[in-house]
C-alpha cells in the first residue's frame, strides 16, 4: 500500500473510509439564481440585495428529501453553507437577526436538517464563511460588493475588525454548541496576498485563526478541520477545489489526507441558466480517480428558492446511487494501491481487494502488470459474473501478455454498467 498519511488532529477514521460527501450551498443567493458570490460579482447594495431577504421562503423545504436523496446516492456525510460570504445565516444566532428566522420563512433551517441526515446515519458537516460582506465591521476589500466605491477609505476608518471577529468567533461557537455533534467544520476562505486599490487581503492575523482553531478544538476536539483558515498546522484535511489532482497530495513531501470539493454545474449556489452540468459517467469518473489517489469527493447541490433539490441534481445523485448500489465496495474503504492501472482504468484497493474500474471499454482483453500468480479470482462487481484471465506463459503460441502480467478476458458488449468494476481477488 502507498505510504499512509501522517496521524490527524481531528478523527478523520470515519472520514477515510465513507469517501463520498454532500456539500450544500443554499441562501439568498438562491433567489437571484446566477451563483453565489453576485452580491460581490454584480456589486449588489445592501439595499437591493435585502430584497432576496424579503422574499426568502422556501416554503417546500423537507431536509428529510434531501437526506434520502444524498444517501441513496451513496452519500455518507454532508456540508451544510451556515452563512455564505454574504453573511446570512440558516441558522438562529444570538448575534444577528441576518438569519432565516427573521425572513418570511421564519424558522432556523439548520436543526432539521441536521436531525434529518443524522436519521440516515448521516456525518454532518457545517461550512462557515470567514468573509461576511454584510456585517458592519467587516473592513471592504478585494471581494466586498463596496470595493470600488470612492468612500471606502472612510467607511473603513469606521469599521472595526476586532469586532467582526468576536461575530465570526461567536458564530462559530454557536455552530459547534447548539447542534450536537459536529463531524465536519469547513472553513472558507484566506487570502492573505490579495491586495486591491491598497485594501489588503485577509488572513490568519485578520481571523485571529490561532484563537478560533483552540475553539474549536475545545468545543469539538475530533471534528474534521479543512484547511481554510491559513494555518500552517492544525488542520486535517486539504481541500482541492474543482480540479482533480494528477496522484496523492502531499505536503512537505508527504501524503496528507484530502477531499475534493466539485460542482455538478458550473455554480455552487443554485444557478437556473448555467448549462454545463457534468454527466453522471464524468462524475463517477471523478469520484473513482479521487479515491484511487487517496482522496474524498464532495460533491456540490444548490437547492432552489423553494428549498428543493432541483431535477438536474436529482437526475445526476439518482445516475451515481445506481452505480453505488452495486460498485460502493470499490469505494467505501478503499483508497489508493501501488499497482499501476492500465490506461483508461482506476485501481482502488482494500486490502486483498483489488478493483479494477474500466473508464474506456476495450476490445476484448485488458493486461495487468505486475499481477502474474497473485490473483486468486476475478469478477465483475455488478453482477458477480467471473471475469476469466491468463497469466503469462513463456511457451505460448500467442503472447497475449508480458512477463508478470494477466490477461483478463472480457465481453466484445460493454455490461449495462455506467463504469464496469472488475474484483480481483488478490492471494
Ligand atoms: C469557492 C467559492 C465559494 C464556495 C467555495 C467552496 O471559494 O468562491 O463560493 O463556497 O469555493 O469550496
Amino acid at each position: 500500500m502507498p505510504q499512509m498519511p501522517l496521524p490527524t488532529p481531528g478523527d478523520t477514521s470515519w472520514f477515510s473510509h465513507d469517501r463520498f460527501g454532500l456539500f450544500i450551498h443554499w441562501g439568498l443567493y438562491a433567489l437571484p439564481a446566477r451563483h453565489e458570490w453576485i452580491k460581490s460579482r454584480e456589486q449588489i447594495t445592501e439595499q437591493d440585495y435585502d430584497t432576496y431577504f424579503k422574499h426568502f421562503d422556501p416554503d417546500l423545504y423537507d431536509p428529510g428529501v434531501w437526506a434520502r436523496e444524498a444517501r441513496n446516492a451513496g452519500m455518507k456525510y454532508f456540508v451544510v453553507t451556515t452563512k455564505h460570504h454574504d453573511g446570512f445565516c440558516l441558522f438562529d444566532s444570538k448575534l444577528t437577526d441576518y438569519s432565516a428566522s427573521h425572513t418570511p420563512y421564519g424558522k432556523d433551517l439548520i436543526k432539521p436538517m441536521v436531525d434529518a441526515f443524522r436519521a440516515e446515519e448521516m456525518k454532518v458537516g457545517f461550512y462557515h464563511s470567514l468573509i461576511d460582506w454584510h456585517h458592519p465591521e467587516f473592513p471592504i476589500d478585494i471581494f466586498h460588493p463596496m470595493r470600488d466605491r470612492d468612500d471606502v477609505e472612510a467607511i473603513n476608518s469606521k469599521r472595526n475588525m476586532n469586532r467582526y471577529v468576536e461575530y465570526l468567533h461567536g458564530q462559530s461557537r454557536e455552530l459547534l454548541t447548539q447542534y450536537g455533534k459536529v463531524d465536519i467544520m469547513w472553513f472558507d476562505f484566506s487570502y492573505p496576498n490579495a491586495d486591491y486599490r491598497g485594501l489588503p487581503g485577509k488572513g490568519r492575523h485578520d481571523w485571529q485563526s490561532k484563537r478560533l482553531y483552540s475553539m474549536v478544538r475545545d468545543a469539538m476536539p475530533d471534528v474534521v478541520l479543512n484547511d481554510r483558515m491559513n494555518l500552517e498546522e492544525g488542520w486535517d484535511i486539504k481541500t482541492p477545489e474543482q480540479y482533480q489532482p494528477s496522484e496523492w497530495l502531499q505536503v512537505d513531501g508527504k501524503p496528507v489526507l484530502w477531499e475534493a470539493c466539485q460542482t455538478f454545474s458550473g455554480s455552487w449556489g443554485y444557478h437556473r441558466d448555467e448549462q454545463t452540468w457534468k454527466s453522471t459517467e464524468t462524475l463517477l469518473q471523478m469520484l473513482i480517480d479521487t479515491v484511487s489517489k487517496g482522496g474524498n469527493l464532495l460533491l456540490n447541490v444548490g437547492p432552489t428558492g423553494r428549498g428543493e433539490f432541483d431535477a438536474r441534481a436529482i437526475d445526476r445523485l439518482r445516475g451515481m446511487g445506481r452505480w453505488m448500489h452495486h460498485n460502493s465496495r470499490s469505494i467505501y474503504g478503499c483508497s489508493a494501491s501501488d499497482y499501476v492501472a492500465p490506461s483508461d482504468c482506476r485501481y482502488t484497493q482494500n486490502g486483498k481487494r483489488l478493483y479494477l474500474h474500466i473508464f474506456a471499454w476495450p476490445f476484448k482483453h485488458i493486461q495487468l502488470d505486475d499481477l502474474a500468480g497473485k490473483v486468486a479470482y476475478a469478477q465483475f462487481l455488478h453482477d458477480a459474473s467471473e471475469v476469466r484471465y491468463r497469466e503469462f506463459d513463456a511457451a505460448a503460441e500467442v503472447q497475449r501478455s508480458k512477463e508478470g502480467q494477466i490477461t483478463l478476458s472480457l465481453p466484445v458488449i460493454k455490461p449495462d454498467v455506467t463504469i464496469p468494476v472488475i474484483e480481483l481477488f488478490l492471494k
